[in-house]
């Protein structure tokens, strides 16, 4: 018998995007990003740090075809984004479910917009919760969800229309430390061996240690890419102890410096 193939990641190449949005009080534009390339390989998982304003969602933005750079483009597995692609799923800090769909109801959306039949959505969407380990919720509503179970229903709804590549930006911003622990260890966990390849903003340099095989640091005014750090810790990764791993404090630290550097004002 024959191994099934694993699902394969999309491969994203950002060659020299540049950004600017012009305000309507006439002031000079701001570059929100200013020559950026980056390469992201099939089923990496890669971190984008940096302070607020650099431009982190600009190029997320740009990467789900949300955003038309001004010039520059954005490629995945060699084809030029250009609008919003089904093999592209898109998380954010809110988790936008639908208030008067239950849980196993907002799973299955993604499946609905797609012309996927009742049965088949019901068991795809079903199959999904249980892995993000909300089995029992699946007929709650989100009122009745902790904001954490909330975010893990939003990753089943991505996952269920099971896209090539997954862009995060700052999913887990809206949960208390204890919940976002556990919902980031949730998220590993699924993620991990995946095959998916994975692009996470976030503000938590543990989270980005913690998470990703890269990070890379942008810096504001212009938004650009200011250096890169490969994290070598070994997977899978526990990530409710890995924080005291003397590896992962170095990384750490190394990236709380090139942080601290791209913070500065560079005008
Ligand atoms: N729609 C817009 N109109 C005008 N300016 C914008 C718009 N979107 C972003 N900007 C500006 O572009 C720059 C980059 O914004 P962006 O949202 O990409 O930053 P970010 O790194 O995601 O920040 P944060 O960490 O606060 O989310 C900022 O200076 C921001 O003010
Ligand atoms: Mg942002």
């Amino acid at each position: 018998m024959t191994a099934s193939p694993l699902p394969v990641g999309g491969r994203i190449r950002v060659d020299n995007v540049s950004h600017a949005f012009t305000t309507a009080g006439g002031e000079a534009p701001t570059v929100a990003l200013e020559n950026v390339s980056l390469e992201i390989g099939v089923g990496e998982f890669v971190a984008l740090v940096g302070p607020s304003g650099c431009g982190k969602t600009t190029l997320l933005n740009a990467i789900a075809g949300l955003l038309k750079p001004l010039s520059g483009e954005v490629s995945i597995n060699g084809d030029i984004v250009r609008a919003p692609s089904r093999h592209t799923g898109y998380i954010f800090a809110r988790d936008a479910l639908m208030p008067w769909r239950t849980a196993r109801e907002n799973a299955e959306i993604g499946l609905e917009l797609r012309g996927v039949g009742r049965a088949q959505r019901r068991e795809r969407a079903t199959a999904t919760l249980e892995s993000v380990g909300l089995a029992k919720y699946a007929h709650a509503y989100p009122r009745q969800l902790s904001q954490g179970m909330r975010q893990r229903v939003a990753l089943a709804r991505t996952l269920a229309t099971d896209p090539d590549t997954m862009l995060l930006d700052e999913p887990f911003a809206a949960l208390d430390a204890q919940t976002r622990i556990r919902v980031q260890a949730e998220f590993a966990r699924v993620l991990e061996g995946s095959g998916k390849t994975v692009v996470l903003v976030t503000h938590d340099l543990a989270e980005a240690v913690l998470l990703a095989d890269r990070v890379v640091v942008l810096a504001p005014s212009p938004g650009r890419i200011v250096c890169e750090v490969t994290v070598d810790l070994p997977r899978p990764r526990d990530v409710e102890t890995l924080r005291f791993d003397p590896r992962y404090q170095q990384l750490h630290e190394e990236l709380w410096l090139a942080l601290k550097e791209a913070g500065h004002d560079h005008d």
